[in-house]
Protein backbone atom coordinates (compact mmCIF):
# COMPACT_ATOMS: atom_id res chain seq x y z
CA UNK A 1 0.00 0.00 0.00
CA UNK A 2 2.41 2.29 0.95
CA UNK A 3 4.21 1.89 -2.31
CA UNK A 4 0.70 2.23 -4.31
CA UNK A 5 0.31 5.66 -2.71
CA UNK A 6 3.51 6.54 -3.24
CA UNK A 7 2.83 6.61 -6.63
CA UNK A 8 -0.51 7.90 -6.27
CA UNK A 9 0.91 11.30 -4.24
CA UNK A 10 3.30 11.77 -7.22
CA UNK A 11 0.73 10.74 -10.10
CA UNK A 12 0.75 13.15 -12.79
CA UNK A 13 -2.11 11.30 -14.72
CA UNK A 14 -1.11 10.28 -17.74
CA UNK A 15 2.59 10.92 -16.82
CA UNK A 16 5.57 8.02 -17.60
CA UNK A 17 7.37 5.83 -14.33
CA UNK A 18 10.69 4.97 -15.45
CA UNK A 19 11.86 2.21 -12.97
CA UNK A 20 14.09 -0.96 -13.41
CA UNK A 21 12.17 -3.97 -14.99
CA UNK A 22 12.26 -6.35 -12.80
CA UNK A 23 10.92 -4.06 -9.86
CA UNK A 24 8.80 -5.34 -7.02
CA UNK A 25 5.74 -2.54 -8.18
CA UNK A 26 6.04 -4.37 -11.73
CA UNK A 27 6.71 -8.10 -11.21
CA UNK A 28 4.58 -8.50 -7.67
CA UNK A 29 1.89 -5.05 -7.23
CA UNK A 30 -0.79 -6.22 -9.72
CA UNK A 31 0.15 -3.05 -11.92
CA UNK A 32 -0.91 -1.01 -9.47
CA UNK A 33 0.89 1.53 -10.98
CA UNK A 34 -1.45 1.74 -14.05
CA UNK A 35 -4.48 0.22 -12.87
CA UNK A 36 -4.98 2.74 -10.20
CA UNK A 37 -2.13 5.62 -10.20
CA UNK A 38 -3.06 5.70 -14.01
CA UNK A 39 0.64 6.04 -14.74
CA UNK A 40 2.29 4.97 -17.77
CA UNK A 41 5.45 3.01 -17.03
CA UNK A 42 8.19 1.54 -18.71
CA UNK A 43 10.56 -1.20 -17.27
CA UNK A 44 14.21 -0.27 -18.22
CA UNK A 45 17.16 -2.76 -18.58
CA UNK A 46 19.44 -2.99 -15.18
CA UNK A 47 21.80 -5.21 -13.51
CA UNK A 48 21.24 -6.63 -10.04
CA UNK A 49 18.39 -4.02 -10.15
CA UNK A 50 20.93 -1.25 -10.99
CA UNK A 51 18.58 0.30 -13.65
CA UNK A 52 20.77 1.32 -17.03
CA UNK A 53 22.32 4.78 -16.89
CA UNK A 54 22.06 4.78 -20.60
CA UNK A 55 18.07 3.71 -21.11
CA UNK A 56 17.66 6.34 -18.15
CA UNK A 57 19.07 8.96 -20.35
CA UNK A 58 17.34 8.07 -23.49
CA UNK A 59 14.31 7.61 -21.61
CA UNK A 60 13.59 10.29 -19.38
CA UNK A 61 11.60 13.29 -20.62
CA UNK A 62 10.65 16.40 -18.28
CA UNK A 63 7.11 17.32 -20.46
CA UNK A 64 4.43 15.81 -22.43
CA UNK A 65 5.29 16.50 -26.23
CA UNK A 66 3.13 15.82 -29.36
CA UNK A 67 4.06 12.16 -29.64
CA UNK A 68 5.28 11.05 -25.93
CA UNK A 69 4.42 11.16 -22.48
CA UNK A 70 7.00 13.14 -19.99
CA UNK A 71 8.56 11.45 -17.02
CA UNK A 72 6.29 12.09 -13.96
CA UNK A 73 8.55 9.84 -11.85
CA UNK A 74 11.92 8.14 -11.33
CA UNK A 75 11.86 4.71 -8.57
CA UNK A 76 14.79 3.01 -7.58
CA UNK A 77 14.10 -0.04 -5.39
CA UNK A 78 17.18 -1.27 -2.59
CA UNK A 79 17.56 -3.52 -1.46
CA UNK A 80 16.54 -5.30 -4.33
CA UNK A 81 13.96 -8.14 -4.56
CA UNK A 82 13.95 -9.90 -7.83
CA UNK A 83 18.11 -9.54 -7.44
CA UNK A 84 18.31 -11.40 -4.71
CA UNK A 85 18.82 -8.72 -2.18
CA UNK A 86 20.99 -6.69 -4.16
CA UNK A 87 21.95 -3.30 -3.19
CA UNK A 88 22.46 -0.39 -5.22
CA UNK A 89 25.58 1.45 -5.07
CA UNK A 90 25.32 4.47 -4.27
CA UNK A 91 27.28 6.08 -6.33
CA UNK A 92 24.69 5.01 -8.52
CA UNK A 93 21.89 6.03 -6.70
CA UNK A 94 23.77 9.56 -7.02
CA UNK A 95 23.68 9.36 -10.80
CA UNK A 96 20.26 8.89 -11.06
CA UNK A 97 18.98 11.29 -8.98
CA UNK A 98 21.56 14.04 -10.86
CA UNK A 99 19.84 12.48 -14.28
CA UNK A 100 16.01 12.98 -12.79
CA UNK A 101 17.22 16.49 -10.88
CA UNK A 102 18.33 17.75 -13.87
CA UNK A 103 15.08 16.86 -15.43
CA UNK A 104 12.75 18.67 -12.71
CA UNK A 105 11.44 14.87 -12.30
CA UNK A 106 11.20 13.39 -8.92
CA UNK A 107 12.49 10.22 -7.44
CA UNK A 108 11.14 7.71 -4.91
CA UNK A 109 13.42 5.04 -3.33
CA UNK A 110 11.16 1.82 -2.66
CA UNK A 111 13.23 1.21 0.16
CA UNK A 112 11.10 -2.02 1.69
CA UNK A 113 14.64 -3.60 3.13
CA UNK A 114 16.17 0.41 3.10
CA UNK A 115 17.27 -1.16 6.63
CA UNK A 116 19.26 -3.93 5.10
CA UNK A 117 20.79 -2.11 2.49
CA UNK A 118 22.38 0.56 4.65
CA UNK A 119 23.95 -2.44 6.96
CA UNK A 120 25.39 -4.08 3.70
CA UNK A 121 26.55 -0.76 2.71
CA UNK A 122 27.54 -0.08 6.21
CA UNK A 123 26.01 3.52 6.35
CA UNK A 124 22.52 4.34 7.19
CA UNK A 125 19.19 4.83 6.45
CA UNK A 126 19.54 8.50 5.75
CA UNK A 127 22.72 8.39 3.74
CA UNK A 128 20.56 6.10 0.85
CA UNK A 129 17.28 8.27 1.31
CA UNK A 130 19.22 11.26 0.53
CA UNK A 131 18.75 9.99 -2.98
CA UNK A 132 15.26 10.41 -3.40
CA UNK A 133 12.42 12.73 -3.00
CA UNK A 134 10.48 10.23 -1.04
CA UNK A 135 11.32 6.80 0.56
CA UNK A 136 8.78 3.93 1.60
CA UNK A 137 9.94 1.17 3.91
CA UNK A 138 8.95 -1.77 5.89
CA UNK A 139 9.28 -2.24 9.84
CA UNK A 140 7.87 -5.88 8.91
CA UNK A 141 10.49 -7.88 6.97
CA UNK A 142 13.50 -8.18 8.61
CA UNK A 143 12.59 -5.45 11.20
CA UNK A 144 9.91 -7.73 12.62
CA UNK A 145 7.37 -5.88 13.23
CA UNK A 146 3.91 -8.08 11.81
CA UNK A 147 3.03 -5.62 9.54
CA UNK A 148 3.68 -1.87 8.89
CA UNK A 149 5.05 0.44 5.92
CA UNK A 150 6.53 4.06 6.60
CA UNK A 151 6.31 6.49 3.51
CA UNK A 152 8.78 9.67 4.35
CA UNK A 153 9.07 12.85 2.22
CA UNK A 154 8.11 16.94 2.86
CA UNK A 155 5.03 17.56 4.94
CA UNK A 156 3.22 18.30 1.93
CA UNK A 157 3.78 15.30 -0.14
CA UNK A 158 2.92 12.90 3.61
CA UNK A 159 -0.23 15.09 4.12
CA UNK A 160 -1.10 14.04 0.27
CA UNK A 161 -0.04 10.47 1.25
CA UNK A 162 -2.61 10.53 3.98
CA UNK A 163 -5.44 11.84 1.95
CA UNK A 164 -4.18 8.92 -0.59
CA UNK A 165 -3.93 6.28 2.30
CA UNK A 166 -7.74 6.96 3.18
CA UNK A 167 -8.63 6.72 -1.00
CA UNK A 168 -7.57 3.17 -0.93
CA UNK A 169 -8.98 2.03 2.58
CA UNK A 170 -5.81 2.46 4.64
CA UNK A 171 -6.94 4.83 7.22
CA UNK A 172 -7.10 3.26 10.71
CA UNK A 173 -8.26 4.91 14.28
CA UNK A 174 -6.76 1.64 15.74
CA UNK A 175 -3.05 2.01 14.65
CA UNK A 176 -1.43 2.72 17.81
CA UNK A 177 -0.53 -1.48 18.46
CA UNK A 178 0.60 -1.68 15.39
CA UNK A 179 2.72 1.61 15.32
CA UNK A 180 3.76 0.14 18.58
CA UNK A 181 5.33 -2.85 17.35
CA UNK A 182 6.89 -0.42 14.76
CA UNK A 183 8.91 1.26 17.28
CA UNK A 184 10.08 -1.53 18.81
CA UNK A 185 11.17 -2.74 15.17
CA UNK A 186 12.92 0.72 14.49
CA UNK A 187 14.54 0.87 17.63
CA UNK A 188 15.72 -2.35 18.76
CA UNK A 189 15.70 -4.32 15.47
CA UNK A 190 18.24 -2.20 12.81
CA UNK A 191 21.22 -2.85 14.84
CA UNK A 192 20.99 -6.49 14.55
CA UNK A 193 20.65 -7.24 10.49
CA UNK A 194 23.83 -7.99 10.15
CA UNK A 195 23.26 -11.03 12.05
CA UNK A 196 21.18 -12.06 9.03
CA UNK A 197 23.30 -10.86 6.29
CA UNK A 198 25.79 -13.34 8.35
CA UNK A 199 23.29 -16.44 8.29
CA UNK A 200 22.38 -15.96 4.74
CA UNK A 201 25.73 -16.09 3.19
CA UNK A 202 26.58 -18.66 5.90
CA UNK A 203 23.52 -20.65 3.39
CA UNK A 204 24.76 -19.58 0.43
CA UNK A 205 28.20 -20.88 1.33
CA UNK A 206 26.53 -24.43 2.59
CA UNK A 207 24.05 -24.47 -0.76
CA UNK A 208 27.00 -23.90 -2.74
CA UNK A 209 28.97 -26.69 -1.62
CA UNK A 210 26.13 -28.79 -2.67
CA UNK A 211 26.37 -28.13 -6.00
CA UNK A 212 27.67 -25.03 -7.43
CA UNK A 213 25.06 -23.87 -9.78
CA UNK A 214 22.62 -23.17 -7.02
CA UNK A 215 23.56 -19.97 -5.76
CA UNK A 216 27.57 -17.72 -5.61
CA UNK A 217 27.84 -16.62 -1.96
CA UNK A 218 29.68 -13.97 -3.68
CA UNK A 219 26.38 -12.49 -4.64
CA UNK A 220 25.07 -12.26 -1.10
CA UNK A 221 25.07 -8.92 -0.19
CA UNK A 222 21.97 -9.00 2.62
CA UNK A 223 18.77 -11.71 3.78
CA UNK A 224 18.12 -12.92 0.97
CA UNK A 225 19.30 -16.13 -1.12
CA UNK A 226 18.24 -16.40 -4.63
CA UNK A 227 18.85 -20.22 -5.60
CA UNK A 228 18.73 -22.05 -8.59
CA UNK A 229 17.51 -25.73 -8.83
CA UNK A 230 17.43 -25.47 -11.98
CA UNK A 231 20.40 -28.31 -12.24
CA UNK A 232 17.97 -30.44 -10.15
CA UNK A 233 15.43 -31.07 -13.01
CA UNK A 234 12.77 -30.63 -10.53
CA UNK A 235 11.45 -27.51 -10.24
CA UNK A 236 10.98 -25.03 -7.53
CA UNK A 237 7.59 -25.32 -6.33
CA UNK A 238 8.61 -29.47 -5.90
CA UNK A 239 11.13 -28.44 -3.84
CA UNK A 240 9.66 -25.72 -2.04
CA UNK A 241 6.70 -29.07 -1.06
CA UNK A 242 9.90 -31.13 -0.09
CA UNK A 243 12.01 -28.63 2.19
CA UNK A 244 8.37 -27.96 4.33
CA UNK A 245 8.21 -32.05 4.72
CA UNK A 246 11.73 -31.40 6.23
CA UNK A 247 10.94 -28.54 8.30
CA UNK A 248 12.12 -25.77 6.12
CA UNK A 249 9.95 -23.00 4.73
CA UNK A 250 11.06 -21.58 1.49
CA UNK A 251 9.09 -20.13 -2.04
CA UNK A 252 8.98 -20.22 -4.81
CA UNK A 253 10.39 -17.07 -6.58
CA UNK A 254 10.17 -18.17 -10.39
CA UNK A 255 10.19 -21.57 -12.09
CA UNK A 256 13.44 -22.66 -11.34
CA UNK A 257 14.15 -20.41 -8.59
CA UNK A 258 13.59 -20.64 -4.65
CA UNK A 259 14.45 -17.40 -2.01
CA UNK A 260 15.36 -18.27 1.11
CA UNK A 261 15.10 -15.30 3.91
CA UNK A 262 17.26 -14.92 6.83
CA UNK A 263 15.83 -13.39 10.13
CA UNK A 264 15.63 -13.10 14.19
CA UNK A 265 14.38 -16.36 14.50
CA UNK A 266 16.84 -18.06 12.04
CA UNK A 267 20.24 -18.55 13.80
CA UNK A 268 23.30 -21.13 12.62
CA UNK A 269 21.69 -24.13 13.90
CA UNK A 270 18.52 -23.64 11.75
CA UNK A 271 20.69 -22.88 8.42
CA UNK A 272 22.91 -25.60 9.04
CA UNK A 273 19.21 -27.98 9.35
CA UNK A 274 18.46 -25.91 5.88
CA UNK A 275 21.32 -26.89 4.28
CA UNK A 276 20.87 -30.31 5.50
CA UNK A 277 17.61 -30.69 4.09
CA UNK A 278 18.24 -29.19 0.90
CA UNK A 279 21.62 -31.83 0.53
CA UNK A 280 18.79 -34.41 1.49
CA UNK A 281 16.45 -33.99 -1.61
CA UNK A 282 19.49 -32.92 -3.82
CA UNK A 283 20.02 -36.47 -2.97
CA UNK A 284 16.68 -37.54 -3.99
CA UNK A 285 17.12 -35.90 -7.17
CA UNK A 286 20.04 -37.65 -8.16
CA UNK A 287 18.71 -41.10 -7.69
CA UNK A 288 15.53 -40.50 -9.65
CA UNK A 289 17.50 -39.07 -12.48
CA UNK A 290 19.73 -42.40 -11.97
C1 LIG B 1 10.92 -4.22 -2.76
C2 LIG B 1 9.59 -4.42 -2.11
N1 LIG B 1 8.77 -3.38 -2.00
C3 LIG B 1 7.57 -3.50 -1.41
C4 LIG B 1 7.15 -4.69 -0.89
C5 LIG B 1 5.78 -4.77 -0.30
O1 LIG B 1 5.74 -5.07 1.03
P1 LIG B 1 4.45 -5.75 1.67
O2 LIG B 1 4.55 -7.20 1.35
O3 LIG B 1 4.59 -5.45 3.12
O4 LIG B 1 3.26 -5.12 1.06
C6 LIG B 1 7.97 -5.81 -0.98
C7 LIG B 1 7.54 -7.12 -0.44
O5 LIG B 1 8.17 -8.13 -0.56
C8 LIG B 1 9.22 -5.66 -1.60
O6 LIG B 1 10.05 -6.70 -1.73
Amino acid sequence: MSNLVSLLAHADRGGEVLVEGTSHILTAELGGVANLAAMFYRGLPGKRGAMELEALREHIRPRISRNQLGTALVWMETTHNAAGGAVLPLAHMAEVQTLARDHAVPVHIDGARIFNAAAALGTSAQEIAKHGDTVSFCVSKGLSAPVGSLICGTREFTERARGFRRMVGGNMRQAGPIAAAGIVAIENMVERLPEDHGTAKRLATGLHAIDASTVDPATVETNLVRVSVRASGRKAAEWSTEMKQRGVLVSPCATWDLRFVTHRHIGGAEVDHAIGAFADVWKIKSRSSG
